[in-house]
């Protein structure tokens, strides 16, 4: 089984990025944590702060792993070209933020994307990645 996680615009700061919000861990040091806690799963990783990357990515991707763990950073809340690309792919995309969207801006409580995606978590911290494989898994 291979999963694709992307993430999206500033998520290359994780750890020093807003730590009250995002907490003080880098994606790369978590990376080991959920691939420990998934031996058994291919679990590849690509970030990028270019929308036309991500979509590039979720095409290259989008056919052939078992799931995509998107978090789509800020573009979640205006990029109709992300939600068109989720659109074209076969492979499941689950929706994730670190952070509980709905408790904080306005503007971030609306995602073009979601009704693209399988599912969406959000809130649980960077736990919202492992709880987005679960999920992914229990698909199958
Ligand atoms: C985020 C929430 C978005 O609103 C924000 O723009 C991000 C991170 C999250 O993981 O909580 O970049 O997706």
């Amino acid at each position: 089984m291979r999963i694709q996680i992307i993430n999206g615009p500033n998520l290359n700061l994780l750890g020093t990025r807003e730590p009250e919000i995002y907490g003080k861990k880098g994606f790369e040091e978590y990376l080991n944590v959920l691939r420990n806690a998934f031996p058994n799963i291919r679990i590849d990783y690509y970030q990028s702060n270019v929308e036309g990357e991500l979509i590039n990515k979720i095409h290259e991707v989008g056919f052939e792993a078992d799931g995509i763990v998107l978090n789509a950073g800020a573009y979640t809340h205006y990029s109709l070209a992300l939600m068109d690309a989720i659109k074209c792919v076969s492979t499941p995309v689950v929706e994730v933020h670190i952070s509980n969207v709905h408790q904080r801006e306005e503007f971030r409580h609306h995602s073009v994307i979601s009704p693209a995606c399988k599912g969406v978590i959000c809130g649980f911290g960077l736990n919202s990645y492992r709880l987005a494989i679960e999920a992914l898994l229990h698909m199958k």
